[in-house]
């Protein structure tokens, strides 16, 4: 964690916009990579341990499959890496922000996984915060240090964040509402980070007649979320194995590519991947089909009418999208919390 944001924090457990109190007992060029963050007024402790503040305890992560998921596959998805720009498309198809605008901002990315999405924010010269639950935040740290300092993480809920109030110029959650157990208060939670005018961006999964096309998926969730990471793991392979090769073949096929909706695993085609490529990120998103604890659609109307209803200006909603910005005034609208 480096020294200079620790004017952006606050206790998230008392709440008091006071300074939390560092004690680094080691550190690198003004990063900390071993400490504690201290509230000055509760008197709780926050370790930093690997260069990250700790804020969650391990009984409130429901997200192990998660931390599995991005450290494994952490550099799967990143752009960068894999030479394609799938990650960079999402990311401004699905903000209210340009390329351009990006420089010098400073952005938070709720829930980063391994930093996809971090990444670009910061190839773009932002400042990110990124944030995550689960051990992925380890992952993330470790594929966008390429930026300097212009990434930073804290591993933490987005129930929870320390961060003060209306600090942020923008901010981001890509592929993470669906997951939280309460998305709409996840969606209220997050606003009150923001400047004021400042724009944010969510995606979500979409509510829709069809979801339950998919049976077997929703017939497997059933008891999935129970099983072990492993046995996940194990089972994401068979199913992979097995389907991916009608897979890839339908999703070529022009009107047959709708049938790839009933299979058991999340088929990815894209001309910019290789066949191998497919493979491995149809395995990460079958993974990721089965193992989240929670799994919860929203319908953009009504996710629309929640922003709005929050105060919040420029609400806009598409099919899985929302994008808004906090008023202008501080004081009025935002709620902290559901
Ligand atoms: C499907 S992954 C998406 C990661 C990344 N945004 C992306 O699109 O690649 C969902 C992420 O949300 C995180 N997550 C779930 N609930 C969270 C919470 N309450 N606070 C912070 N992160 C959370 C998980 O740990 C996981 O890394």
């Amino acid at each position: 964690m480096r020294t200079s944001l620790l004017d952006l924090l606050a206790c998230p457990t008392c709440r008091i916009e006071a300074p939390l109190a560092l004690t680094a007992t080691a550190a690198e060029d003004g990063d900390v990579i071993a400490g504690e963050l201290r509230c000055r007024n509760c008197n709780a402790v926050f370790p930093i341990r690997d260069g990250v503040p700790r804020i969650v305890r391990e009984e409130e992560n429901y997200c192990e499959n998660f931390g599995y998921q991005w450290t494994r596959w952490k550099n799967l998805q990143i752009d960068r890496l894999g030479h394609h720009d799938i990650s960079e498309e999402r990311f401004f198809a699905n903000s209210p922000w340009t390329r351009e605008w990006l420089k010098g901002k400073l952005i938070l990315d709720a829930g980063c996984g391994a930093g996809r999405f971090s990444d670009i924010a910061a190839k773009y010269g932002a400042r990110v915060v990124s944030c995550d639950i689960s051990a992925a935040i380890d992952a993330c740290r470790e594929t966008t240090r390429v930026h300097g300092d212009l990434t930073n993480q804290f591993q933490a809920s987005i129930y929870d964040l320390p961060f003060k109030r209306h600090v942020f110029d923008g901010l981001f959650c890509y592929g993470v509402i669906q997951h939280t157990p309460d998305p709409a208060k996840t969606m209220r939670t997050l606003p009150q980070f923001l400047k004021p005018g400042a724009p944010l961006a969510y995606d979500f999964y979409e509510k829709t007649g069809w979801d339950e096309l998919g049976v077997v998926k929703y017939r497997l969730r059933r008891f999935t979320p129970d099983l072990t990471t492993e046995q996940n793991l194990r089972l994401a392979h068979a199913l992979t194995a097995a389907f991916f090769p009608l897979g890839a073949t339908l999703s070529r096929l022009p009107f047959l590519r709708v049938l790839t909706g009933v299979l058991p695993i999340a088929v990815v085609h894209d001309k910019r991947l290789s066949l191998k490529q497919e493979y491995l990120w149809s395995l990460l998103d079958t993974f990721d089909w089965y193992g989240p604890r929670y799994e919860i659609r929203q319908n953009h109307r009504q996710v629309v009418r929640l922003l709005e209803e929050l105060g919040l200006a420029d609400v806009k909603g598409r099919w899985g999208v929302a994008t808004a910005r906090a008023p202008e005034q501080a004081t009025n609208g935002v709620s902290e919390t559901a």
